[in-house]
């Protein structure tokens, strides 16, 4: 299928339409190496875009994963750092956003994206993407209280869904398949632990590449993109496991 130029540039959120017809008019686009002199002109499939001599990415949707650092928020704005921040100047211009929050104080994986109708169901609580992370407490975990939060414990006017916990002493592992507010530190703090350390090392079926330090971000591969478009589907590790049990 044949579709504008212009249409495709601001699809690709590389420039608007209006500055796509710009930039035909002053001979910056080619198409497949031929200077195009308007940008009403079409593009299929295979056709390679250039812009002042560069190849375009076409790609509409683009999928990171940034370990994310203590000391900024999960937000696009914000009067302190945002993990936006620590993006480069040429993907800031995707129009990136973070799928969710982690508090300023947790670190771990954050997946960053442009596509909206994907976060929004990786976020549904109708989902169930499960989300694991390693936290550390003040004070030793009881087996009595692991189960406790681990068959579900009141929450703005709900009961926690079940939650997978391993730990030995004051560290473990918590996976849970919803996301809400402060959702760990609640939970611990409903049987008077706090916890000292959060760290998110899974989200669905994606898991924090252990070479990203704090503050990188890379693009998930193509299997990985792959994994997290079907999340909304497979993403409940949970009752994936149970049902192979
Ligand atoms: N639960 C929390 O309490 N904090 C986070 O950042 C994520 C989940």
């Amino acid at each position: 299928m044949k579709t504008r130029i212009d249409k495709i540039l601001s699809e690709s959120n590389i420039m608007t339409r209006s500055q796509a017809r710009e930039a035909a008019k002053k001979g910056r686009i080619a198409l497949n190496g031929a200077v195009v002199r308007s940008s009403d002109e079409k593009a299929e499939e295979g056709d390679v875009i250039y812009v002042d001599g560069k190849p375009i990415d076409r790609r509409k949707f683009f999928y990171y994963m940034m370990n994310k650092p203590a000391g900024c928020v999960c937000a696009t704005e914000d009067s302190g750092p945002t993990v936006l921040d620590l993006l480069s100047p040429g993907d800031k211009a995707r129009g990136l956003f973070p799928v969710g929050r982690l508090d300023k104080d947790t670190v771990g994986l954050l997946i960053i994206t442009n596509d909206g109708p994907l976060a929004h169901e990786l976020l549904s609580p109708k989902k169930h993407v499960s989300k694991t992370y390693f936290f550390k407490l003040e004070r030793e975990l009881s087996r009595r209280d692991a189960d406790v939060l681990s068959s579900g414990i009141p929450m703005d006017g709900d009961t926690t869904k079940p939650a997978l916990i391993t730990f030995e002493g004051r560290e473990g592992t918590i996976t849970v398949t919803e996301g809400k507010f402060h959702q760990i530190k609640r939970m611990f703090g409903y049987v008077g632990n706090k916890v000292t350390y959060l760290k998110r090392i899974s989200f669905g079926p994606l898991e924090l590449d252990s070479s990203l330090a704090e503050g990188e971000y890379r693009i998930l591969s193509p299997e990985e993109t792959k994994k997290l478009l079907a999340a909304p589907v497979s993403g409940n590790i949970m009752q994936y496991e149970q049902s192979k049990a």
